[in-house]
């Protein structure tokens, strides 16, 4: 079943949108499945182009956002200690900063299960999450946070001001870059955002993406993949100003923006410091775009040649981390349960069931300790540390972790 909404003009400011790495059939990402549903499985074509006005990185293909944040949207956001320490630090950082106010009211888009939301509950802060996915809405709703079961958009926004007043901070971390309707965002952010307010996103670094050649970081939810300059173009277009950048080390590498109402705060000398760095390296150059598209070839090439070798010489591999980034990499490369034994993974909604497309069955974290693979490929390479520290007894029994990012290697 094939029924993507076809697009070839840049979400954002319409402009030429130049393809430069197909991915091919791809399936949702976050929608495992058992056997008898294989038959009806969703498929779109996985595309990746940027546009040559305002440079945003983006899909050639948007799917439907009712297909991927379903009521049972599998992904939840407190599946990480590093991740939970995250964004307690972030929380903190809202409430002790200069612009919220002495009554603060802090809006999150995408709550997911109440992670950061949970902090600022905590310190009898107001707080609302728009989170349109039914599950994890209700695990940060009996952890006591304000949720509403919805999409942020314009008229979302419109009723949430209207009937709680402006909010001071309003904040999404790796969201908004699963939203292709980003106009509407900016416009609903206009609504709600009070006028010293900060609207503050976080998602993948295209820089990051480039530099570690993590093609895996694009799938059916990650629609955009945003540099300092093409946010900040973005952002003027709507009547915004990007004042504030800062470097993350969470998931691979992300860029937290802070963005302002126009002529509302100075932008901090990081801004143009980036879009500079940026315009040097050439990010979105047509030359780092090809030489991006055949870096991916090659890794796919390294890591089908590594399973390949590791099958004839009779090893046990298995995977670890059913992550959504996954699914690019076992359809793209063709990673089959012939190569790939089964992936663990420790949220129960995924246990039991298969992967998306490839169908690899995932099975609970307890398996991975009893069952003693030689090899274990790390699907969840951006929780590297917090995995192999927890998994020592592995690596001490002589097991080896099989990583690709950002090139294929056996450690
Ligand atoms: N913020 C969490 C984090 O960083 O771990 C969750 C990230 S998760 C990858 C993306 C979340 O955004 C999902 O829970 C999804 O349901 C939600 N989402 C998608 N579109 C949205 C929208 N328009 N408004 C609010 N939430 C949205
Ligand atoms: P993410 O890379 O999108 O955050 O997804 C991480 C996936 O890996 C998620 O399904 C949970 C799983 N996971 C484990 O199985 N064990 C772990 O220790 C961690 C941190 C994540
Ligand atoms: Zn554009």
């Amino acid at each position: 079943m094939t029924t993507p909404v076809g697009e070839t003009t840049c979400r954002v400011c319409r402009g030429p949108l130049g393809e430069f790495l197909d991915l091919g059939r791809q399936p949702l990402s976050d929608r495992f499945l058992t056997e008898r549903e294989i038959p009806g499985e969703f498929f779109y074509r996985l595309a990746v182009g940027a546009c040559a006005s305002c440079g945003m990185v983006q899909l050639m293909e948007e799917v439907p956002r009712e297909l991927m944040f379903r009521e049972d949207y599998p992904y939840h956001s407190s599946g990480s200690s590093v991740m939970r320490e995250h964004f307690a630090r972030t929380a903190h950082g809202f409430l002790e900063s200069a612009y919220a106010g002495p009554d603060p009211f802090v809006v999150e888009i995408g709550s997911n299960d109440g992670v950061m939301l949970g902090a600022v509950r905590d310190a009898g802060v107001r707080h609302l999450g728009f989170e349109p996915s039914g599950k994890v809405a209700e695990v940060a709703r009996r952890r006591g946070v304000r949720v509403r079961t919805d999409f942020f958009e314009e008229p979302t926004a419109a009723e949430v001001r209207a009937a709680e007043g402006p909010a001071d901070v309003i904040y999404a971390a790796n969201t908004i870059c699963h939203i292709p309707y980003l106009e509407s965002i900016f416009r609903g952010v206009d609504a709600l955002l009070a006028p010293g307010g900060r609207f503050v996103f976080e998602d993948p670094y295209w820089g990051d993406i480039v530099e570690k050649t993590s093609f895996d970081q694009i799938y059916d939810e990650h629609f955009y993949f945003f540099t300092a300059t093409s946010v900040r173009a973005a952002a003027e277009r709507s009547g915004f100003e990007l004042v504030d950048v800062e470097r993350l080390s969470v998931h691979g590498g992300e860029l937290r923006y802070t963005i302002a109402r126009r002529g509302a705060a100075t932008p901090a000398a990081a801004v143009a410091e980036t879009v500079e760095r940026e315009r040097a390296r050439g990010l979105t150059a047509p030359d780092t775009l090809r030489r991006f598209a055949a870096d991916v070839e090659r890794v796919r090439d390294d890591l089908t040649a590594l399973l390949r070798r590791l099958r004839e010489e009779g090893r046990r591999v298995v995977a670890y981390g059913a992550t959504a980034k996954s699914a690019t990499v076992t359809n793209f490369c063709g990673l089959d349960s012939g190569l790939v034994e089964w992936v663990c993974d420790t949220t129960p909604q995924k246990q039991g069931l298969l992967t998306p497309g490839a169908h690899l069955p995932v099975v609970p974290p307890e398996r991975f300790s009893t069952s003693h693979p030689d090899h274990a490929l790390l699907f969840a390479w951006n929780h590297a540390e917090e995995i192999m520290a927890k998994e020592q007894e592995f690596r001490d029994a002589g097991g080896r972790w099989i990583l690709y990012v950002p090139d294929v290697r056996v450690v």
